[in-house]
């Protein structure tokens, strides 16, 4: 006999942007069996189910799809963490991991550089899509996965020098190793060009490996060159990389950075609407007004306040401001940021007004770029999602609650072709949230950033109950690693 459950009387907010409805939701084995008013789901299926049933009374409560992260760098979190207790108490059920050209596959050393150093330094022995495949299944980690082949990955692999564009035998080297990841799986290919791995990549280069993703029906996610002054040219080297390869392009945490570009999504988001006519174009965001990266000098412009997550020559720093331990240091903020280094960064670089106009722009999907090996993580890493409820639906009416919770769910699905899953359907798989719309918070701040969050009651994957707000974890883990789905977009 399958397990089942029975969530009843709730709010079905399916994740597809449908006007929300009250009703009973069945689950059972890994599945969604069925959705029906209240008390009306059929008796030949309740009979069907036998009497291994819990019922859950949901009154007051919404019933959605579990989260899709987009935007991550849990690629070795969810082996070396696997209990996933961030993403999973945000009610994230899955993760998409390889994001801004930086993954952990196919990759073998011990000396990652600079960007790559975000994933941890120890944990580079993948050669291929598979091989990491079969670690996640072997793990099984709280939430599932689904992977991006990142392009300074494969430029570290297959260049010797990465101040140059690939050669042709590097390139080729480079195809075929996206090659054999995408037929394991993957869901395409992401780049951080804006790093200094990858930044001397030329429209050829990125555009012959869009071209391979392009042909196993992949996405191109992509942290583009300059989020600063330069941004409007790098959204149209991002698009063109695209279009020339003829496949979806998402565009990674869009942001207006620096205070000399603040208002500038005035600029950004009527240009991406006018190239979303001519092909298909996405965006990711997260809720709030500073980034997270690795510490660069070039980052620091001593206007602009900077808080430390981390710093390998000096851990203790972790959680001051930069501008703080210059003064104490008798040094001006570039000069200590050199002696902190390598480390990572909070940079408060965007403005409210850019940050919802992005937010509810509807092309936008929500993803918490969470950086997981960080001492003092910025607050998106256990935040995000929970806080776009909170601060976004319920106190400032950015979005309509259908649409906030279709952005984290069936916009995300559809976008990177996860199939079956991002929505409340006969059919899809269990994963499942019952949340308190009136409770749910986030509770991550900058000040103390490790912290569970409000109001997310309960969370199934893959059917398994993986996750209660009074037990904080069931000690269950059920996720998968997530394949490339073959629905067209
Ligand atoms: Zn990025
Ligand atoms: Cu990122």
């Amino acid at each position: 006999m399958t397990r089942a459950t029975l969530l009843k009387n709730g709010l079905i907010v399916d994740g597809n942007n449908c006007p929300a409805w009250r009703g009973d939701v069945l689950l059972a084995g890994d599945r969604i069996v069925a959705l029906a008013a209240p008390g009306q789901i059929a008796p030949e299926v309740m009979t069907g189910i036998g009497r291994d049933l819990e019922e859950i009374d949901c009154t007051g409560k919404v019933i959605a799809p579990g989260f899709i992260d987009v935007h991550t760098h849990d690629d070795a979190a969810v082996l070396d963490a696997p209990a996933m207790t961030p993403k999973l108490s945000q009610g994230v059920t899955t993760v998409v991991v390889g994001n801004c050209g930086i993954s952990l596959v196919p990759l073998v050393t011990t000396e990652p550089v600079a960007s790559l150093a975000l994933l941890g330094r120890r944990q580079f022995r993948f050669p291929a899509m598979r091989d990491y495949a079969r670690a996640v299944d072997a793990a099984t980690p709280g939430v599932n996965v689904a992977a991006l082949v990142g392009h300074s990955t494969l430029r570290l692999r297959h260049m010797k020098r990465l101040d140059q564009p690939a050669r042709d035998d590097e390139l080729a080297a480079m195809v075929k190793d996206l090659e054999s990841a995408m037929a394991a799986g993957a869901l395409g290919l992401s780049s951080g060009v804006f790093y200094q791995e990858a930044y001397a990549a030329d429209q050829t280069e990125l555009s012959a490996l869009a071209c391979a993703a392009a042909r196993s029906g992949g996405v191109y996610a992509t942290h583009i060159r300059d989020e600063l002054a330069g941004i409007l040219p790098a959204l149209q080297e991002a698009a063109l990389t695209a279009r020339q390869a003829g496949l979806p392009l998402v565009l990674s945490h869009h942001k207006c950075a620096g205070p000399a570009n603040w208002g500038r999504t005035r600029e950004t988001l009527p240009l991406i609407e006018q190239l979303s006519r001519e092909q298909d174009i996405g965006m990711d965001v997260y809720p709030y007004t500073a980034g997270s990266t690795v510490l660069r000098e070039d980052l620091v412009d001593g206007v602009i306040d900077i808080l430390i997550t981390g710093s390998q020559p000096h851990p203790e720093l972790a959680g001051r401001y930069l501008a703080d331990i210059a003064k104490l240091w008798g040094l001006t903020q570039q000069e200590a940021c050199r002696r902190l280094i390598p480390g990572g960064a909070c940079y408060f670089q965007m403005r409210e007004d850019d940050v919802e106009r992005v937010l509810a722009h509807p092309l936008s999907m929500i993803g918490s770029d969470g950086l997981p090996h960080d001492e003092r993580p910025h607050p998106r890493l256990w935040g995000t999602f929970p806080r776009v409820l909170a601060c976004y639906w319920r106190e400032k009416g950015l979005l309509p609650l259908e649409q906030a919770v279709h952005k984290m769910t069936g916009l995300s699905a559809r976008r990177f072709k996860l199939e079956r899953r991002g929505l409340l359907k006969p059919g899809y798989m269990a994963d499942v949230l019952v949340f308190d719309p009136d409770r749910v918070k986030d509770l991550a701040t900058f000040e103390n950033p490790i912290q569970f969050s409000a109001g997310i009651e309960r969370v199934w994957v893959n059917g398994v109950l993986s996750y209660t707000e009074t037990a904080r974890a069931t000690g269950a883990r059920a996720g998968r690693f997530v394949r490339r789905g073959r629905a067209e977009y």
